[in-house]
């Protein structure tokens, strides 16, 4: 089920490193290559020659010794996904603060690959504050944490800290791929940032959206191996679009073009752009000078996207809006999903703290046409993104 997947196994110095031996086996059984890097802790547990036996490569440990110095950075990029199991609890504040003193950490530092961590400690450092602090730091970086499980720990004592099993782990692995690529051949549009809406050469209507939100939910659609045209409004946010592919635009009718452009080859459509609903009737081709009375400014409404897509949408297509409410969420967005022909709307409401414009994090629930409504907890734009991409899939197929 690994077939061909190459995956960087991290090992660090823990007591579960004994059970990393096991996971090796299993991941190669199951057709993955596997590299290794230890902690130079990790081996007072297990020993490289055990680990090289199995995974038949190398196993690098010392971050000066050969080519590991140079390598850090190819390993990083060589992997489909770095799995780090044990992590101990010194690692995780490690990787929780950026340190970089052992060549695990320069490799995890560099890595662009998704990162799986599988956390082993006693329950009392589990459960520290500091801890689970770092833990929500790792999660909301986008690391993939794989749960603890409950159960007898080196100290004697029972609780909640041992390392997940590895045939858990191999199984995380075997369901994140293949997970991937339930999408491909899929074409996905997704819409993404504020509009401004020019008053003047140098002033216009906008809003504070960021687009992390969108650009989470191309990414994820991109992960699960659709091919992703984000369009994207200017944002002041600096986000990486790396492997997406971008049309860039300004003003709400700007985007209303890109978007009809390609959409009756979209199998998904996502708008989740604020777009402005009014522009100035005029553009002034001058700077508007101040003077003593009031100013008035005449607003046109722009076409409304989604709605000019809902129209237009065939059978097989899914489209989803956003909803950004204060009030009434639930009516609100009921009435935006009805009155759009859209598929399946996603509403966030600003009374919720975790939730709206610029935040890493987002608490959302989803209505579809059927009339499915399905709550969320307070997540990472990212995993909040995996939620609503599975939505969509479970609604497509169902
Ligand atoms: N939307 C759009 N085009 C517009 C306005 C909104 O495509 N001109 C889309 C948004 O991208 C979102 C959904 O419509 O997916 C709902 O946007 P929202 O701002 O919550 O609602 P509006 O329809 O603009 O209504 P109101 O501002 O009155 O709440």
């Amino acid at each position: 089920m690994l077939e061909g997947k190459k995956i960087l196994l991290g090992i660090t110095g823990s007591i579960a490193a004994y059970k990393s031996i096991l996971l090796t086996r299993l991941l190669v059984k199951e057709g993955a290559e596997v590299k290794i890097v230890m902690t130079p802790a990790a081996k007072d547990f297990v020993t490289p020659l055990t680990l090289s036996t199995l995974s038949k490569n190398e196993v690098l440990v010392d971050i000066y010794k050969d080519s590991s110095w140079a390598n850090h950075v190819m390993l990083g990029r060589w992997a489909d996904c770095m799995l780090i199991a044990p992590v101990s609890c010194n690692t995780l504040a490690k990787m929780a603060n950026g340190l970089c003193d052992n060549l695990l950490m320069s490799v995890y530092l560099s890595a662009t690959c998704p990162v799986f961590l599988a956390p082993a400690m006693d329950e009392d450092m589990w459960k520290h504050k500091t801890t689970q602090q770092n833990v929500k730091t790792l999660k909301l970086q986008g690391n993939i944490l794989l749960p603890v499980e409950n159960g007898e720990l080196a100290s004697g004592l029972i609780g909640e800290g041992r390392m997940a099993e590895p045939e858990a782990i191999a199984g995380y692995l075997i369901n994140y791929f293949t997970e991937r690529i339930t999408l491909s051949g899929k074409k996905a549009l997704v819409t993404a940032g504020p509009t401004y809406e020019q008053i003047d050469p140098v002033r216009f209507i906008g809003n504070y959206s960021s687009g992390k939100m969108g650009v989470a939910l191309a990414k994820e659609l991109k992960k699960r191996g659709a091919d992703v045209t984000l369009v994207l409004g200017p944002t002041q946010t600096p986000l990486s679009l790396e492997g997406l592919s971008v049309v860039h635009i300004h003003n709400a009718e700007e985007m209303l073009n890109a978007c009809v452009a390609v959409f009756d080859n979209m199998d998904i459509t996502i708008m989740a752009a604020a777009v402005a609903d009014y522009k100035p009737a005029d553009v002034a081709d001058q700077k508007i000078k101040k003077n003593d009375g009031v100013l008035e400014l005449s607003l046109h409404k722009t076409t409304d996207i989604l709605k000019c897509l809902g129209n237009k949408k065939k059978d097989k297509q899914v489209l989803v809006g956003f909803a950004l409410e204060t009030n009434n969420e639930r009516e609100n967005a009921i009435g935006k999903l009805k009155q759009k022909n859209a598929d399946i709307i996603v509403l966030n409401s600003l009374r919720d703290e975790s939730a709206g414009f610029g935040k890493d994090t987002n608490k959302v629930t989803v209505f579809n046409s059927s009339g499915g409504e399905k709550s969320y907890e307070t997540k990472s734009k990212e995993d909040v993104a995996k939620d609503i991409v599975d939505y969509i899939i479970e609604y497509q197929n169902a």
